[in-house]
Formats: C-alpha cells, sequence, structure tokens
C-alpha cells in the first residue's frame, strides 16, 4: 500500500439544475488549489442529477449516475429543480425532490443532515437581526435527521366511505433509527460546548414521546451533556429572539426542514447555508437552498454554500481539518474584505459586488495564500 492510493479521494459531482453549475463550477477549484499545496489526490466525476437528468435521460437520479455515486468516496450535489412552471412538464415522481433528492437520501441512508447557522461577527451585517442580539456572530449546529418521518412514510390518497377525498401520510419511526441521530448529536455536542438542545412537540405528538424516551436513553452515557428540551414551535421564536443561546440543536426531519430555513433567514439568506448528509459509509454535501431558477444564469449567485459544502467533504470525509478550516478562513476574509455578490448583498459603501466568477477567484487566490503561508 503507497501513501498516494491513501490520499486518492473520489468524488461524484452533481451540479444540478439553474445556479446548481455556476456554482460548483466555483466549488470544485477548491479540490485544485489543495491538490497543489497537499499530498493528495482528487478524482471528479461528473453525473447527471435533478432535472436536466430527467430532461436529458428520462430520469432524475439515472442508473449511470447512482454507479458513479456508489464508486464515490463522498458526493458533492448543487441544488436541483427548476421554476413551478417548468417542473410541471415533468410527471410527479420525476421532479427533482422525489424523484432524486430523497432517492440519494434513502440510497446511502444518510441519516444525520449537519446545518451549520453559521454567521463570523465580520459577517453580521448580512443578517436581518440587530447588533445586539448576534453580538459576536451566530454559531450553531442544527442537526436534522433526514431518512425518517413524514417524508419517508407511507401515502395515501383516495376517497372515504362519505365520498370525501382524503390523504394521509405516516409519521414513523424505529427505535434504532432515532438513536443513531440522538447519538451524533451527544457526540457533536462533547465536541462542543457540551449544551444540545433537543427539539420536538410532546405536548400533542405521540413521535415526540417516543423521541424524547428514547433520548433519555441515550444521554446515560454522556453525563456532561446538558440537555435541553424545547417545543418546536418555541424554538423558532427563540431562534430570532436569541440565537446565542443555542449550540447543538437535534430534532427528526420535518422540524429540520422548517428551522434550517429558518437558520438561513436569521444568517440573512439560505445562499450561506452549507451542509452535510451523513450517512454510515457514505456522505454527500449540498447548500440547503435550492436551485433560484430566478438568477440562474446571471454569475450573480454567491458559491459560499457549495465552496462550504466542500469545506464540510474535507473535513468529515476526508479528515482533513486544516485545509477545512482554511476554507473557510479564506471565504470570511473575502467578505471581510468588503466583496460580495448581487444575491446577498446592495452595492454600498464598503461593499463591492461582483460575480459568482470573480467571487470564487478571489476565495482561491486566498485560499492559496493561507496554504502557502500556513
Ligand atoms: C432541503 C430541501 C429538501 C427537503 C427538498 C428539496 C426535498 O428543502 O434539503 O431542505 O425538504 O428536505
Ligand atoms: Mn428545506
Amino acid at each position: 500500500m503507497t501513501t498516494a492510493n491513501q490520499n486518492a479521494y473520489k468524488i461524484a459531482v452533481l451540479s444540478g439544475d439553474a445556479i446548481g453549475p455556476e456554482i460548483m463550477k466555483q466549488a470544485v477549484r477548491v479540490f485544485d488549489v489543495i491538490q497543489a499545496h497537499c499530498d493528495v489526490a482528487f478524482e471528479l466525476n461528473y453525473a447527471p442529477f435533478g432535472a436536466h437528468a430527467y430532461f436529458e435521460e428520462g430520469k432524475a437520479f439515472p442508473e449511470a449516475t447512482k454507479a458513479v455515486c456508489d464508486d464515490a468516496d463522498a458526493i458533492l450535489k448543487g441544488p436541483v429543480g427548476l421554476s413551478h412552471e417548468e417542473s410541471r412538464k415533468i410527471p410527479v415522481e420525476e421532479q427533482a425532490e422525489r424523484g432524486a433528492i430523497l432517492p440519494l437520501r434513502a440510497r446511502y441512508n444518510t441519516f444525520a443532515n449537519f446545518r451549520p447557522i453559521y454567521l463570523s461577527a465580520d459577517m453580521a451585517h448580512f443578517s436581518p437581526l440587530k447588533p445586539e442580539i448576534i453580538k459576536d456572530g451566530i454559531d450553531i449546529l442544527l442537526i436534522r435527521e433526514l431518512v425518517g418521518g413524514l417524508y419517508f412514510g407511507e401515502k395515501e390518497r383516495g376517497t372515504n366511505g362519505a365520498g370525501k377525498r382524503y390523504v394521509k401520510e405516516v409519521l414513523e419511526y424505529d427505535e434504532d433509527q432515532i438513536r443513531q441521530v440522538l447519538v451524533v448529536a451527544f457526540e457533536q455536542a462533547m465536541q462542543r460546548k457540551k449544551r444540545l438542545h433537543n427539539i420536538h412537540k410532546s405536548n400533542v405528538l405521540m413521535s415526540s414521546v417516543f423521541w424524547n424516551e428514547i433520548l433519555e436513553e441515550v444521554r446515560v452515557d454522556y453525563p456532561e451533556v446538558e440537555v435541553i428540551h424545547l417545543l418546536v414551535d418555541a424554538a423558532a421564536t427563540a431562534l430570532c429572539l436569541n440565537p446565542g443561546q443555542f449550540d447543538v440543536m437535534v430534532m427528526e426531519n420535518m422540524f429540520g426542514d422548517i428551522l434550517s430555513d429558518q437558520g438561513g433567514g436569521i444568517l440573512g439568506s439560505l445562499g450561506l447555508m452549507p451542509s452535510a448528509c451523513m450517512g454510515p459509509e457514505k456522505s454527500y454535501y449540498e447548500p440547503s437552498h435550492g436551485s433560484a431558477p430566478d438568477i440562474a444564469g446571471r454569475n450573480i449567485a454567491n458559491p459560499y454554500s457549495m465552496i462550504g459544502s466542500v469545506a464540510m467533504m474535507l473535513e468529515m470525509s476526508f479528515g482533513m481539518k486544516r485545509e477545512s478550516a482554511l476554507v473557510w478562513d479564506a471565504m470570511k476574509s473575502v467578505f471581510e474584505a468588503g466583496y460580495s455578490t448581487a444575491d446577498l448583498s446592495r452595492s454600498s459603501d464598503g461593499i463591492e459586488l461582483v460575480s459568482t466568477d470573480r467571487f470564487g477567484d478571489l476565495v482561491m487566490e486566498k485560499l492559496d495564500q493561507l496554504l502557502r503561508q500556513s
């Protein structure tokens, strides 16, 4: 076994739809910059996924793409989907959400979704919250269960005995599904501030009562972690009024979908939300936002969430903590120097709006410089 083999990684790159390819083009440059400085080799394999895959091949998640993903050490996924009107040209089961994203999550059992809600002090101006609420910035790790609950439960539509049309969707979890994501959350809490907010709705939902019972079993192994219970509706308010109280938060799938978008809201944009979807063997990385068809093709989308997803991959799939930290530092310093993009900011004193490509150039130049120095 040679060192070269140990440090070679295959990455499946699913650029996605609308702004996807624009921000992906910048994000993958990180691999080149790192390769030039470190003893590591990245092999990137591109494959169609999402609405364009459907139009080209008749499937949103084609078999050949599955093979590329199966063969990869990690998957980098851009945002997928089209506008409401365009999506209607695609049969419901092949639309990007049902036809591509959920099958990808199920295929690799990516049960733990890390959605950092992070804003450095220098980026505080992006947030709609008042400076006295943000204080030194926001640093929350929201962990969302990603392969259970309403998203994956049985679905049924029909006409009932009274002749009324009805719908039924099932929220189902078994104890192992809940335990595995809670274990991940406690582990993260141990590495951070040893404070875990458990978000639920046990005053109404039996599934939350059960979730909390499993939590009591899991926490026995983590006596140092302080657990704070919070109802999901109250958590929504608390995120706006006092985000500083949160460090690690854990919750079921649907709650996490909603609260993580609210996380984007308190940062000022979903464009500031990268994420990691962790499975037992393989993980995939994606921005938490959609494909923004309204601004596609204009070279104005900020690539932060896509580049941040690469940073998360470097750390979590390849153990490259230092390189990952430098990617974050490079992006922060570009913002700090006053550069931004039109989707995030308006031009004003101290802010220069640049294109997606130019923002990428600035991040890569800075990353190159930081790698040289360290
Ligand atoms: C997200 C998205 C997805 C979800 C959709 C596109 C299926 O909103 O990753 O948060 O609901 O999980
Ligand atoms: Mn969502």
